[in-house]
This record gives structure tokens, C-alpha cells and sequence, in this order.
């Protein structure tokens, strides 16, 4: 399974970016304001940092207007991926833009039946959410489980790759491997709390202690 962090806090993204461990990073509109920066310069410093897929979201909701915004943000970088909502013209945008070779990442997927149109557009990314889901009282893990399943069905056709998002906890993250998920996009809270085990802390400060007592160096 590869890891996106999901934030636009660009000093978080090179902190935990620095362990080679992070796959790409996912945007919204939400995480950008947060910034209270620029959306060209986040974008651009974010895709510097890392190289794998970077998802940066439209905000027009019209099929021209998306068209226009995409080829703007996909201006940035190589490693930008047009983030769309998935709508009737976010799908028709999708379509043209996967026709034309741009990383596409259909997003706000609520239902499986969201998930095969977004294949079916030739999304690079679908992001079903989670923890939204789970906010309102369902089990926001069956959705993953439902569309891996499904796009295991069609291991010919179907290329989009399954982006778990809205995750948040570290059971999130287990469930949507144990699904088949491709990625998931966690929080830098999340992604850090996902080594943390009090047994290991204790067993290795154990180890220390007794290592010391030898009076050992290994270099
Ligand atoms: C994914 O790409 C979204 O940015 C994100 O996962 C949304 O998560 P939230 O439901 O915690 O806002």
C-alpha cells in the first residue's frame, strides 16, 4: 500500500517527506485555506518536495470551467493530479483530461456506483471517504471494501486505483489495506501515530539499558 499525506501545511509535508516514506500528498480546498497561503505557491513547493502524485482540486463546478482550472493547475508541475469532484462534469472533465494524459483524482465518493463512472472516465484516482461516512452513522470502510471488490472484477479494464480517504485512525488505515486499497491519504497526525506502540518504546528502552551495562560500542 502507498501513503499520501493528506494537508497542504507544506512544513509538515517536508518534515515527514524527509523519510522517504511519503507517496504523494492530497489537497482540497479546505486544507489550503487552512494555510492562509497562496494556492500556487503551496502547490508548487509541495510538488518540489515530493514526486510522487500531488492532488490539487478545482474549484469550478462547470465542465468548461474545470477544463480551464485543470490545465492552470496542471501547469505546476509533472507530478500534479487534477483533483475533480465527482459530479456528472467532473466525470466529462475526467474524461477529457485522462484522454489528454493529465493525473486525475475523482474525489468526494460516497457510493460504488460513483466508483465504476469514475473507472469508467479513466480517473488515475478514486477517493471514497471514510471518516464521512462513519460521521454519519455508517460504516464508511464497506464503501472501500465494495469498490475493491468490484474493480477486482474487471482486472483487464479497470486501471483506476483505489485512494482511501477522509481516514482517521490508525484502524482506517489497517481496514483499507486489508481491502485492497492502493493508497491511503492520511493525515500527518495518522501517518506519525502509525509507529508509535508503548511495547516498543519499553522494549527498546530495555534493550539500551542492558546494552550499556556492557560497556559495548558498536562503532
Ligand atoms: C482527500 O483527498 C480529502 O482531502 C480528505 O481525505 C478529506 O478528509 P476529511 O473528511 O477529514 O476532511
Amino acid at each position: 500500500m502507498q501513503f499520501f499525506v493528506d494537508t497542504a501545511d507544506v512544513g509538515e509535508i517536508a518534515e515527514l517527506a524527509a523519510s522517504g516514506l511519503v507517496d504523494g500528498v492530497t489537497t482540497n480546498p479546505t486544507l489550503v485555506a487552512r494555510t492562509g497561503r497562496p494556492l500556487f505557491d503551496v502547490l508548487a513547493e509541495i510538488c518540489a518536495l515530493v514526486p510522487g502524485p500531488v492532488s490539487a482540486e478545482v474549484a469550478a463546478t462547470d465542465f468548461d470551467g474545470m477544463l480551464r482550472e485543470a490545465h492552470r493547475l496542471a501547469e505546476i508541475a509533472g507530478n500534479i493530479c487534477v483533483k475533480l469532484p465527482l459530479t456528472w462534469d467532473g466525470l466529462k472533465a475526467c474524461r477529457r483530461l485522462s484522454a489528454e494524459g493529465i493525473a486525475t483524482n475523482l474525489t468526494l465518493c460516497f457510493h460504488p456506483a460513483q466508483a465504476l463512472l469514475a473507472a469508467r472516465a479513466g480517473a488515475t484516482f478514486v477517493s471514497p471517504f471514510v471518516g464521512r461516512l462513519d460521521d454519519i452513522g455508517h460504516r464508511g470502510m464497506e464503501l472501500v471494501e465494495q469498490i475493491c471488490a468490484i474493480y477486482r472484477n474487471y482486472p483487464e479494464t479497470i486501471r483506476t486505483r483505489v485512494l482511501a480517504a477522509s481516514i482517521r485512525n490508525l484502524g482506517h488505515v489497517v481496514e483499507a489495506a486489508r481491502a485492497g486499497a492502493h493508497v491511503a491519504t492520511v493525515p500527518p497526525a495518522v501517518l506519525r501515530a502509525m509507529v508509535q506502540h508503548p511495547l516498543t518504546d519499553k522494549g527498546l528502552a530495555g534493550f539500551l539499558a542492558d546494552w550499556q551495562k556492557t560497556g559495548q560500542r558498536i562503532v
